[in-house]
């Protein structure tokens, strides 16, 4: 059965009291009582101060929800001032990290090298990764998006496909409350799924969740659910308000998935 997630990135968001009370009506809301097949998960990335306080709150929380980084070093420990070990947010109870947001890759000059060490690191800790992964602009050929799928795709093909999940963002989509039309979600996550048959094999490949990030809201998280390669959603702005967040987590148990 394919896993499907939800997943909130706070990005450089909230703090310790916003997250403690998101949390807190979390754990009280009905929508976490309904009842919720296994293969339905929901999960946070907070910045790293917050990670253990929301570890020792979800603990707490009827359903177990999953808790992520947003980032991590590219190296494994030492003398690397400023920077966050994988070891150190498993450590803090993150199961993974997203590693590759585009922001990351834009802001911060990420590299695919860089980006093959930090999976590298999760790939030995037995963590999960959200990859992230998509094009700049709207107005690349179908020819060009798909090569550049094939290249950012290639990284992964050492990776455990069972600590893989992979989110499709196109750069132009985020934040932008211009959200990709479901048809070319459609396309670029059946691009996407034949590069990954290419590198693990179609058996191991079919158990990936392809996730869709970018402007996801309530208003179009049902139809971008139901796209075939869709398994789920990463969601920016929309995660931050409680209520619209948990408006998705209803959106996402009832679309029977
Ligand atoms: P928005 O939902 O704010 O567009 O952000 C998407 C994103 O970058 C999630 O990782």
């Amino acid at each position: 059965m394919m896993h499907h997630h939800l997943i909130a990135n706070f990005k450089m968001n909230l703090l310790d009291s916003e997250i403690r009370s998101y949390i807190s009506k979390l754990s009280q809301s009905s929508v976490l009582r309904k009842k919720r097949p296994d293969h339905l998960h929901i999960g946070f990335a907070p910045s790293f101060p917050y990670l253990q306080s929301c570890r020792d709150q979800l603990t707490h929380t009827l359903a177990p929800l999953d808790l992520y980084a947003q980032n991590i070093s590219e190296a494994s420990q030492g003398a690397h001032t400023g920077e966050v070990s994988a070891q150190q947010i498993l450590d803090c109870g993150a199961r993974g990290s997203i590693i590759g947001h585009s922001e990351r890759r834009s802001i911060y000059h990420e590299t695919p090298e860089t980006l093959v060490k930090k999976i590298n690191i999760l790939k030995h800790l037995k963590m999960r990764a959200i990859y992230c992964l998509g094009e700049e602009t709207s107005d690349l050929s179908d020819r060009d998006l798909d090569y550049l799928l094939k290249d950012q795709v290639k990284i992964l093909k050492d990776f455990p496909p069972t600590q893989l999940i992979v989110a499709y963002e196109p750069q132009w989509a985020i934040g932008t409350g211009r959200d990709a039309a479901p048809q070319h979600i459609h396309k670029v996550s059946t691009y996407i799924r034949q590069h990954l048959d290419t590198a693990f094999g179609s058996v191991e490949a079919a158990g990936i969740p392809i996730l869709y990030g970018g402007s996801v809201n309530a208003r179009n998280l049902s139809s971008i659910l139901d796209l075939d390669h869709i398994s789920g959603a990463l969601v920016g702005s929309a995660s931050l308000e409680f209520d619209h967040f948990n408006t998705l987590i209803e959106l996402f148990i009832d679309a029977n998935l």
